[in-house]
């Protein structure tokens, strides 16, 4: 058994768990990251595609924008589409800010090769131990040995499928499941529009997006129980041509399809987010539903939570501010959840339910009739503020 030790044990190489590792390294946090896939599987893993501006704001503050600020695609707004009809909400304009698409893993990427924490990939067996005592460690494998990493304070980084939630005891998740799933797809095909498009139709909802000048990311309602083999690329390109709202303005180009998977929706908030030295972030403690781009954010956004509080515990000597973690993120995280919840039950088909469809119809007309509920909108969208710790 090797042993080795560190002030703060990050489990999973995620956004949440990478953009923590940074800001630890930027308040001289010693850390390591013990992650269970190889670097290129991580690396490659297809994602989100859409930051915030305090995530940019972020990142940029990091110094990890250089290739986000040369290669993201800076969108003013995006185009809501029903009754074959397409209404963009302009961000810009509504709130002065905006949003970047960037894949999930173009930032995984830039934030791996800038780490100065080692990050230990493949390690397998992670558990972390003792985290109600104030000597906990985190105990793995890496290839043929067995390693013991000593720390004060292990951060469980590691999604939603990940080992740390189950530690903490008495864990109580608030959760929603929706009766559908996402198709979605990587083309190499030139993207014909500058914004995102969300589609609401009878057949279900469509979402275009995209990826680089030659990528685009498309993505299609269906059934929660659906198998990929049952979607071939003509039945893929056929139903997005239905349900998108093409026009002499919107031209659905096509072209190889190099990424598809199938995603269930769903929303769940696990509370408390913290027990003794072991704190959870991003899908290890609350998962939303991808419309509206947010589940990277929010995992970004506890990040810098944690780290305050870590900083507070470990170098202003107040072990006791642990406590105010899940608090200070939990307000920020239920409003992200009630946004997702809104965006999906607004767009996605559910049923045949006649009074359900019309009421998605009026509310899909008074966002893009009116400034103030486009304005709600488009704030949520571009990404609410930070949750702060409250002084002491
Ligand atoms: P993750 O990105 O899941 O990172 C957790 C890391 O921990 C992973 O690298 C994992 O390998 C590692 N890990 C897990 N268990 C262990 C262990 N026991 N030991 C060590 N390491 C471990 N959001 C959107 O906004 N739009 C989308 O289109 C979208 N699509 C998605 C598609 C899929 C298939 C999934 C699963 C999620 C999607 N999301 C999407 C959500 C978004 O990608 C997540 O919210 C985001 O990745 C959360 O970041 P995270 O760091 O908390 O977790
Ligand atoms: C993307 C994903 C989303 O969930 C969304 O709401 C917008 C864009 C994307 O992957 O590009």
């Amino acid at each position: 058994m090797s042993v080795d030790a560190t002030e703060v044990a990050i489990v999973g190489a995620g956004p949440a768990g990478l953009v923590l590792s940074h800001l630890l390294a930027a308040r001289g946090i010693d850390c390591v990251v013990l992650e269970q896939r190889s670097r290129e599987y991580v690396e490659h893993r297809v994602r989100a595609g859409v930051l915030e501006e305090p995530s940019v704001s972020l990142l940029r503050s990091l110094g990890l924008a250089g290739r986000l600020d040369r290669e993201g695609l800076a969108h003013r707004g995006i185009q809501l589409a029903f009754d074959g009809r397409r209404h963009r909400i302009d961000f810009v304009e509504l709130t002065g800010r905006s949003i970047t698409v960037y894949g999930q893993q173009e930032v995984v990427k830039d934030l791996i090769v800038a780490s100065s924490a080692e990050i230990v990939f493949d390690a397998v067996g992670v558990m972390p131990c003792a985290i109600d005592t104030d000597r906990p460690s985190v105990q793995y494998r890496h290839g043929d040995e067995s390693h013991e990493l000593r720390c004060r304070i292990v951060a469980g980084c590691d999604g939603s499928y990940g080992v740390c939630g189950p530690l903490i005891p008495h864990r109580t998740t608030t959760e929603h499941t929706y009766p559908f799933a996402w198709l979605g797809i990587l083309a190499e095909a030139a993207p014909t529009q500058d914004e995102l498009v969300y589609a609401r139709h009878d057949r279900g909802f469509a979402l275009y997006s995209m990826r680089s000048p030659a990528i685009t990311r498309l993505y299609l309602q269906v059934a929660p129980d659906e198998q990929l083999a049952g979607w071939s690329d003509d039945r893929i390109w056929t139903e997005l041509s239905t349900r998108l709202p093409l026009d002499d303005g919107f031209v659905l180009n096509t072209g190889p399809i190099i990424d598809r998977g199938i995603t269930a929706l769903r929303s769940s908030v696990s509370t408390p987010m913290r027990h003794g030295n072991l704190l959870i972030a991003g899908d290890a403690a609350h998962i939303v539903p991808p419309t509206g781009a947010k589940g990277m954010n929010l995992a970004i956004a506890d990040a810098t939570v944690m780290a305050a509080v870590i900083d507070e515990a470990l170098h202003q000597h107040r072990p006791e501010r642990l406590v105010d973690y899940g608090p200070a993120c939990l307000g920020r995280v239920w409003r992200t959840q009630h946004f997702s919840h809104r965006m999906t039950t607004m767009l996605h088909r559910f049923d045949d339910d006649p009074f359900r469809r019309e009421l998605q119809r009026a509310e899909l007309l008074n966002l893009t009739s009116s400034v103030p509920a486009a304005t709600d909108l488009a704030e949520q969208y571009v990404g609410l503020p930070f949750p702060t710790l409250e002084p002491l």
